[in-house]
């Protein structure tokens, strides 16, 4: 494996305080970046200077969206000790969407050597106050000129960190969600385990006309029917019906949370029963009018775990746990947010610190 070269910057920005910390506005003084060439393979990893890519208006991404990226942390413990979370499966995933995407997989160590090397240079950068973190912005873009469509023979990876807050202003306070059958996020055989920008793009619209309705995001159905539940925003989705959670299906429409994976990993272990099963958004109904229907949440790795504490379906409207997070919901995101931070023990190996 090629070694990185560090070029450092010879300025240094200002550092945001841990109580201004909003999330994705603030970036930090290094970039990590890599190219790629049909001849010669992923080649020239460095760590330089964080500033703009000079790109010809042909470049491939800008026209046909070949690209992914990935999202993960680095927080700092009341040790001092900056540890990432997760960062293997973040880096096996980076290589599953680059497959859908025909975009050439770069070798998993080199991918985390991305990341703890990017994050050293930077460690200054890493808030440490609970609720913040360093968020980790993987992304490689076709940089061919080109305008046929076809797979790009250039490829640029890069690496941005940016110091965040919480990802939803109602921080880890319920959300009002909107269900929707007028738009859909994914279809079989289409991108939706894919972490690619269409994805996201697609998304904006229904969010948008959510948001003006007064709800914070939308909660999708399947593609096919509208009638199955996929994902809540850009989380995964998970409900407890009397004493059962249940989460959809890793079936090729819906992203391969990591957070999602944390949860269902903790909640086994402590015993509670779990399905991974398509569920309809009757059946949910059904659970809310008989009273069963006890919590719902979303997990993903830029809000961790968001209670949902209102849904509303056409003409309904309900209401989950009186609007208030409910006990395992919050057990979750205590047992998640004391690993990630470090003074819960960690046996399952999920964190690797940065030396
Ligand atoms: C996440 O939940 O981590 C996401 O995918 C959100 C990200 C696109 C900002």
């Amino acid at each position: 494996m090629d070694p990185i070269r560090v070029t450092k910057a010879t300025t240094r920005k200002p550092k945001p305080k841990d109580t201004d910390l909003a999330f994705g506005t603030v970036f930090t003084d290094h970039m990590f970046v890599m190219d790629f060439e049909e001849e010669k393979g992923w080649y020239d990893p460095r760590v330089e200077p964080y500033g703009p890519f000079s790109l010809d208006p042909a470049t491939a991404v800008l026209h046909y969206a070949q690209m992914l990226f990935e999202g993960l942390k680095a927080f700092r413990g009341p040790d001092g000790r900056i540890r990432l979370f997760r960062p293997q499966k973040h880096a096996a995933r980076l290589n599953v969407t680059a497959r859908r995407l025909c975009i050439p997989p770069i070798e998993p160590e080199m991918v985390l050597r991305s990341w703890t090397t990017l994050v050293g240079v930077d460690r200054e950068w890493v808030p440490s106050t609970v609720g913040t973190s360093l968020y980790i912005r993987p992304t490689i873009i076709a940089s061919e000129p080109f305008l046929g469509v076809r797979p790009a023979k250039r490829y640029i990876y890069f690496v941005i960190l940016s110091p965040v807050g919480a990802y939803y202003p109602e921080g880890i306070n319920p959300v009002k969600i909107k269900v929707i059958d007028k738009f859909s996020r994914a279809a079989p055989g289409g991108m939706g385990e894919a972490k690619t920008g269409g994805n996201y793009a697609a998304s904006l619209l229904a969010a948008e006309e959510a948001k003006h309705e007064g709800f914070t995001q939308v909660l999708w159905l399947d593609g096919a029917q509208r009638k199955y539940i996929e994902e809540v925003g850009t989380m995964n989705l998970m409900l407890k019906i009397g004493d059962e959670v249940i989460t959809p299906p890793l079936a090729g429409t819906i992203l391969a949370g990591v957070t999602r994976d944390s949860a269902l990993t903790l909640l086994r272990e402590w015993g509670v029963r779990v399905s991974e099963r398509a569920i309809s958004i009757d059946e949910v109904l059904a659970a809310a009018h008989a009273g069963s229907l006890r919590e719902v949440w979303g997990t993903g790795t830029a809000a961790v775990i968001s209670p949902v504490g209102e849904l509303a379906y056409k003409r309904e409207r309900i209401v989950v746990n009186d609007g208030k997070i409910g006990e395992l919901t919050q057990r979750l995101y205590d047992a998640i947010v004391g690993i990630q931070y470090g003074p819960t023990p960690d046996p399952r190996g999920w964190t690797v610190p940065i030396e």
